[in-house]
């Protein structure tokens, strides 16, 4: 099917995948300030919460930075899973700075403070603790983080720690309970979607990345899929290949209004 509708629009590679490489990004105003701010996060070593809905691109720019660190001053260690136990956070700590975890839990938290500890005292490097999906974490986890990011005396924390997932995570960090941990937060983003003239340029970068230059997607049917994606990268994505395979079925070259609601029909189910 993908060699079918390669040849049948003459694309090099298929457009709105996911394997972007952080240089072929679509850099719209909600990319850019996340990338802006993120770096400034990682640079004051400070901690972050980046939120915002499914598929408004988090991911994508919190790798993009991290992509761009120097590695001679940075270790990074990300996380894309939260279900992660205490233990396996310290334990991830203590592998990345190559040493074996103790089977003592109190002492693997021991190692990792210590870990961070010597890699800034003694490395002069910053340790970037990113944690994707961060909504899910729970409260023990949340204190981890918190006491990983508190643990010497000085003001100066040992690491920047990213919290990114959706928008609950602002009210989980809102709990009482946790309020030492958000008055330390020095960054608070929300990725809104992008604008209407954002996805008809995300759509038409995705498809000159394929190799086409021309028009492909009608003004009218861009339109169409910003309305029903609401501008969220992944959901323009999703959109924009089922219209891409119904104008193929269809026997039509050009991704018009009629085959962009056909395909907001399927991909949304309604
Ligand atoms: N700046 C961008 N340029 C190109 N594609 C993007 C960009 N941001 C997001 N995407 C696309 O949207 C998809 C979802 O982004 P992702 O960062 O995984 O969302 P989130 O982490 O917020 O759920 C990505 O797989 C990618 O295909
Ligand atoms: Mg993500």
């Amino acid at each position: 099917m993908i060699e079918k509708l390669q040849s049948h629009y003459g694309f090099t590679r298929m457009p709105f995948g996911r394997d972007l490489a952080p240089g072929m990004l679509h850099r719209h105003a909600a990319h850019n300030e996340a990338v802006a701010r993120i770096t400034w996060c990682i640079a004051e070593r400070a901690i972050g919460v980046i939120t915002g809905e499914v598929g408004a691109g988090k991911t994508v720019s919190v790798r993009t930075v991290l992509a761009g660190l120097d590695a001679t001053r940075h270790t990074v260690i990300y996380l894309p899973n939260p279900m992660i136990s205490v233990r396996g956070l310290h334990e991830a700590i203590v592998t990345t700075f190559g040493q074996a975890p103790s089977l003592i839990t109190s002492r693997v938290i021991a190692q990792a403070s210590a870990a961070l500890a010597a890699e800034r005292d003694e490395r002069g490097r910053t340790t970037v603790l990113v944690l994707d999906e961060a909504h899910l974490l729970r409260y023990e986890q949340l204190e981890t983080i918190r006491m990983l990011t508190n643990q010497s005396m000085d003001a100066d924390s040992p690491l920047s720690c990213l919290l990114v997932g959706q928008p609950t995570l602002r009210r989980t960090m809102k709990l009482a309970v946790l309020a030492a941990l958000e008055q330390r937060v020095a960054l608070r983003y929300t990725m809104p979607p992008m604008t209407a003239a954002e996805t008809a340029s995300y759509i038409s970068h995705h498809v000159k990345l394929a190799g086409r230059a021309d028009t492909l997607f009608t003004d009218d049917a861009a339109a169409l899929i910003h309305a029903s994606s609401r501008g969220y990268p992944r959901a323009v994505n999703n959109l924009a290949i089922a219209a891409l395979v119904a104008a193929y079925a269809a026997g039509q070259s050009l991704i018009d209004e009629k085959t962009a609601r056909a395909a907001v029909a399927e991909v949304t189910d309604d």
